[in-house]
């Protein structure tokens, strides 16, 4: 019988060796240690030993379970690593491949140059306010000192919604509406960049709809000279330390008196260019005091207070600053024209 058993476990082992498979492993275990297996079977016959052999036998084929068993188990350790590898080859990553480029947006260039000339006006105390697009033809033109039938209103082709509502002409409405919710009473310096509409044909300088960025400082004893210096301080900063600016006599019905600023023309130095059409100079803004009568409207009382009051175009800023020549360019959405300005 030992033999008998010695011949099963080597008989086992040997299947074991040449198993290719885990179904195979596990048909040999229950063909050699399951209920209706060979060892149960030889065991089966254990009652016929003698007394004394018996726990002989018994040692001996609880070494054999466990050989065969041990047998078992290594090879599907085997298996289950090879199954393994072969897994993680195939699931490997070439970290090596190059990666697939995300395409990166940016700010557009009137946003940035916005945000440039918002920071340059902070810098020197300006809130930034804003105001709607939709506006009242009473913020729009009368709050500004120009009645129904001022001929003032002609400069303006208006897209009216309404006869009351139209999409505001410039940004200077905002001027009164932020007055007017500061009580009369208080100093006021804001900044307000915005959307507005004219209904012009659009060519390489006019846009249909465009930017418009409006400053106003009202308090007591604001003079011109604040006006001049706070103007030649943002020329300087925007456009270059060596830029001059001018300061021209003109007409706004919000504003008496009324300038407009030039700076000088970078690309000849004030010889006079093509760029600045022979004058040395280049418009920038218009400006002014602000008329007692808008002051009056807002509330405030133009016997004690006074202010000055700009507004600029950053699209004709950036076109200046970057050299562009069209203004449709910042409007069709061209990516291959927006993403020169992408620095980030
Ligand atoms: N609102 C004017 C325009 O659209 C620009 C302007 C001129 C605004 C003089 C001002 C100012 O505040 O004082 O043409």
């Amino acid at each position: 019988m030992k033999e008998q058993l010695q011949q099963l476990q080597a008989e086992a082992i040997e299947k074991v060796e040449q198993a290719t498979d885990t179904k195979e492993l596990q048909d040999i275990r229950v063909a050699y240690l399951g209920k209706k297996g060979s060892l149960t079977g030889v065991l089966r016959g254990m009652g016929k030993l003698d007394k004394e052999e018996r726990p002989i036998v018994g040692e001996i084929a609880n070494q054999v379970r466990e050989k065969i068993t041990n047998a078992l188990d290594g090879k599907l350790a085997v298996f289950e690593e090879e199954a393994l590898n072969k897994k993680l080859a195939a699931e490997a990553i070439d970290v090596t491949l190059p990666g697939r480029p995300i395409s990166v947006g940016g700010p557009h260039l009137l946003t940035t140059i916005i945000e440039e000339i918002e920071d340059l006006f902070i810098g020197m105390g300006f809130e930034v306010k804003e105001g709607p697009e939709v506006e009242t033809d009473y913020y729009n033109f009368e709050a500004l000192n120009l009645p129904k039938d001022h001929p003032a209103r002609d400069m303006h082709d208006s897209f009216y919604i309404t006869n009351e509502l139209l999409l505001r002409t410039h940004t200077s409405p905002v001027q009164a509406r932020t007055m007017q919710k500061y009580d009369g009473d208080k100093p006021v310096k804001m900044i307000c960049p915005g959307k507005v509409y004219r209904r012009d044909s659009d060519d390489a300088t006019h846009s249909h709809q465009f930017t418009q960025l409006e400053g106003l400082y009202v308090g007591k004893n604001v003079r011109m000279s604040d006006l001049k210096g706070t103007l030649d301080t943002f020329a300087k900063k925007m456009f270059g330390a060596d830029r001059k600016i001018r300061l021209r006599p003109s007409f706004f019905p919000f504003t008496e008196p009324s300038v407009e600023m030039d700076i000088s023309c970078k690309v000849c130095g004030g010889d006079g260019c093509s760029v600045c059409k022979k004058t040395g100079w280049i418009e920038i803004l218009g400006a002014g005091m602000v008329h007692p009568r808008v002051l009056s409207m807002a509330g405030y009382d133009p016997e004690v207070y006074s202010g000055f009051a700009f507004g600029m175009g950053p699209d004709r800023i950036a076109m200046l600053k970057y050299g562009v020549k069209d203004i449709r360019d910042f409007y069709t959405n061209d990516v291959r024209f927006l993403k020169q300005f992408h620095h980030a």
